[in-house]
């Protein structure tokens, strides 16, 4: 595929050539020079219109290491301010000579727009409640890295499940990549139509950890949240929180993940986040070589 939109016309071969390819990069940040020339006379642009720390340094930082030059488009300072539509701040770029998008967006499909409108390599780098598939990648890698394969792991995703895009790109990427998963949140933050092959929904937060291999916490988003979602913030505490007495029945050797950013004592306990199970500095480690692998992919091996 030209485009990482979504995970729907990529096949599960080429997502694993990914993450086998995200092994290499790796071992280009292991060195003490980190670059290669890979993506020599490239330009790739960052266009974020929501607020990042991760995926947007960790996508500059990969397309750098690859020796592209990197431009980075920030909504808040552009001319939009002026009235100037997405489709003609787009054409504007392109008129640039910019390679490729990687593209942030509060809008269900703004990716898509931008890949439309630019034809160009476009990366989602998250898309409203709909899809951040390299984060997906980077928690399967995450999850690889530590059990050599996806195939037969569990996966439980706790928290606000209805406006996570990571949880629906991750229940698509690890469910096609052979692991079960198990979303859980209070009836309000699971929405139903999102149980299917491979994926199971519980409210019942020690019911959806028991043999878990890997337990993922996810943020309360109450910037995208109605009112009367969330209840009482102790009652999400005491049934939701990820933290050392709801892992008693998890895998005995189960990781914990988190897309970050954290909200330490809310979704996630800090002893947990800072404890030897976590494995969320290691995810945003993970983040920059998987998307190295994935700028790799679209722009030099396609085909
Ligand atoms: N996980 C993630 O997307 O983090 P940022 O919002 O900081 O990019």
């Amino acid at each position: 595929p030209k485009h990482l939109l979504d995970f729907h016309d990529w096949s599960t071969e080429r997502l694993n050539a990914i993450l086998d390819n995200a092994d290499t990069m790796s071992k280009v940040l292991d060195r003490p020079v980190k670059k290669v020339p890979a993506l020599q006379g490239l330009t790739v642009c960052t266009v974020f219109f929501e607020n990042s720390t991760r995926t947007r340094i960790s996508f500059e930082l990969a397309a750098r290491r690859m020796s592209a030059d990197v431009v980075s488009f920030a909504a808040s300072s552009s001319s939009l301010s002026k009235g100037e539509s997405l489709r003609d701040t787009i054409e504007t770029l392109t008129a640039y000579k910019i390679d490729a998008y990687v593209v942030r967006h509060s809008a269900s499909g703004a990716a898509h727009a931008v890949a439309r409108f630019s034809g160009k390599p476009t990366i989602n780098a998250g898309d409203g409640l709909r899809a951040h598939p390299t984060q997906a990648l980077l928690d399967a890698y995450t999850i690889r890295r530590e059990y050599g394969e996806l195939k037969g792991r569990r996966v439980a995703i706790i928290g606000d499940i209805r406006h996570s895009r990571v949880a629906r790109s991750n229940a698509e990427l690890l469910t096609r990549l052979g692991a079960s998963v198990v979303l859980c949140g209070p009836a309000t933050l699971l929405p139903r139509d999102l149980a299917g092959e491979g994926v199971t929904l519980t409210t019942d937060a020690k019911a959806a950890v028991k043999g878990a291999d890997a337990v993922m916490a996810l943020r309360l988003q109450t910037e995208r949240m109605d009112a009367g979602y969330l209840g009482s913030l102790p009652e999400y505490i005491a049934g939701y929180q990820v933290n050392e007495a709801l892992l008693e029945d998890a895998a005995p050797n189960a990781i914990v993940l988190h897309p970050g950013p954290m909200n330490r004592d809310l979704e996630i306990s800090a002893d947990t986040a800072d404890g030897p199970r976590s494995r969320v500095l290691k995810q945003v480690e993970h983040g920059q070589a998987v998307r190295m692998s994935v700028l790799y992919h679209l722009l030099v091996g396609r085909g």
